[in-house]
């Protein structure tokens, strides 16, 4: 696996180079022009990012409420998501856009604090529970496949006072919540996934402090957040086959990925080494016909841990019960990918002591070639590596089927997206391209339908298809030029050689 792995990167560096002197954000054809038939294209969006409503008809306190009210220093221009694209109230004016676009699957998240107010069953809340029946019902009346998310990082204020994610209590809470959702929506949900980018929120809300409940944990509760989750997600999973499959016949999995690793000149053992300590950490107890946490990781964290005085490794242990129990837990593999990093072994130790960065133990840069996004600071198009991470797929997981759940581009709200347009194309021609090579990929899943609350960076930053007016109380939206364009792809399940919008 390590070699052909290798020998992809190789390939990947020579199209790199080839393409340096452009400023490159455009991909090579390679096969077929046409998705196949059965294709599905959609596109996301998630509970706290467009819902507002934050307290309407029940609702309980998330922690993002919490965070949006308590520490709005830390959020550009000290905006919330109290109100944000306000779906809570014009769910319609979303239909309206996902209907001339013609989507075939709409992938939402659902606010746990909405079904029950402080995350516990006991508080259940019929309300909430009935909002989330009319878009499921609104979506199949139109022809469109719900896709759902059960956990997109808006966790109930009362699950963190117990502990949140640090707590084994959490796991039991989860499988509460999600028994719930199967019972009430998987008569017509068949595709789920438990968890959006554990890797992301399990880092930014225990051990960098970026996310709420800001707990600065670095390098042990980043990896007690992601352990906890990998046994809430393969609780859920167990509880799904043995109750409602044989009736419900959907599918589970956990939304994985965000960045891929290219190596750095030759050093394709960092970029390997990256790949493993980000998407392995999630993907490899789950896909590996090993089960397990990565070996890298299981052996160089333990080495750190002991070089540091303990006793134990920082890394929890995954062994007997729950490593069975992780391993298989997924039915397809739900990917999420933005952009990439080049990587070479860190030249010295980086990052908090102890803390993931310095596990892993990689510098990462920047190939100056890459088109950068005009908001934020982090967004590249990079769309070889999209393909390198399909790649990875294939080599590391054997024969998945594979969802792309998120995919998307950055700007600062302009209705002429050209930019966005051409990571679009570029993006789904690596799609196309993983396909000819061998990746069963079932589906491309657009973020973000609508601009919304982009976090810590508020409204500063747009990915939407369409635009939303926030001054006006109905939140009118507009579709932008890329609208235009993927409703172009969707119908000729083709990319158009001339944009025509
Ligand atoms: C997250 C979204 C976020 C997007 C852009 C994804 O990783 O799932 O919630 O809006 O990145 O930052």
């Amino acid at each position: 696996m390590f070699s052909s792995f290798l020998r992809f990167i190789g390939i990947v560096g020579f199209i790199i180079n080839a393409l340096h002197k452009a400023n490159s954000c455009d991909l090579p054809a390679k096969g077929n022009p046409y998705f196949p038939n059965n294709f599905s294209f959609g596109i996301a969006t998630s509970a706290y990012q467009i819902e507002g409503g934050w307290d309407a008809d029940g609702k309980g306190p998330s922690i993002w409420d919490d965070f949006t009210h308590n520490y709005s220093h830390l959020i550009d221009k000290n905006s919330t998501g109290d109100i944000s694209a306000d779906s809570y109230h014009h769910f319609d004016q979303d239909l309206a856009a996902l209907k001339e676009l013609k989507v075939n699957h709409y992938r939402f998240s659902i606010s746990w604090p909405r079904i029950f107010p402080n995350g516990d069953i006991s508080s259940r809340n019929q309300k909430g529970i009935d909002y989330y029946n009319k878009i499921i019902d609104k979506l199949l009346k139109n022809g469109i496949q719900p896709m759902v998310t059960m956990f997109h990082f808006d966790l109930p204020v009362d699950i963190q006072k117990i502990g949140g994610f640090m707590s084994d209590k959490f796991i039991e809470k989860f499988v509460a919540y999600a028994t719930e959702l199967f019972e009430n929506f998987g008569d017509r949900v068949k595709i789920w996934m438990t968890f959006n980018e554990p890797q992301i929120f399990c880092k930014s809300s225990y051990a960098d402090g970026r996310y709420p409940p800001l707990a600065g944990i670095s390098g042990e509760g980043d990896y007690i957040c992601v352990t906890n989750t990998l046994k809430a997600h393969a609780a859920v999973y167990k509880v799904y086959r043995s109750r409602f499959y044989e009736k419900q016949k959907g599918k589970i999995s956990i939304a994985l990925g965000n960045y891929f690793f290219l190596p750095k000149s030759n050093e394709t053992e960092a970029a390997y080494r990256a790949l493993q300590f980000n998407i392995g950490f999630l993907a490899h107890p789950i896909f590996h016909t090993s089960g397990g946490f990565p070996k890298v990781m299981i052996e160089d964290i333990k080495s750190n841990s002991l070089k540091e005085g303990r006793l134990t490794s920082r890394l929890p242990s995954l062994k007997g019960y729950w490593k069975n129990l992780i391993k298989g837990s997924a039915d397809f593999f739900a990917l999420n990918y933005y952009t990439s990093r080049m990587m070479q072994r860190a030249v010295q130790p980086k990052g908090l002591n102890p803390s993931w960065e310095r596990d892993m133990d990689c510098d990462e840069s920047l190939d100056p070639s890459w088109l950068k996004a005009t908001s934020g600071t982090w967004l590249y198009c990079v769309p070889e590596g999209l393909e390198g991470m399909l790649k990875f797929l294939r080599d590391e997981y054997g024969d998945l089927e594979v969802m792309i759940t998120e995919n998307g581009w950055s700007d600062v709200g302009e209705l002429d997206d050209v930019s966005r347009i051409r990571y679009l194309k570029s993006h789904l021609q690596a799609v196309l391209n993983g396909i000819s090579s061998g990746s069963n990929i079932t589906a491309y899943t657009y973020w973000s339908l609508i601009d919304n609350f982009e976090w810590r960076s508020g409204y500063s930053i747009k990915y939407g298809l369409y635009s939303v007016d926030f001054q006006s109380s109905n939140r009118e939206r507009t579709p932008k030029k890329s609208a235009n364009f993927y409703r172009e792809v969707i119908s000729s399940k083709k990319i158009p050689n001339e944009i025509h919008v």
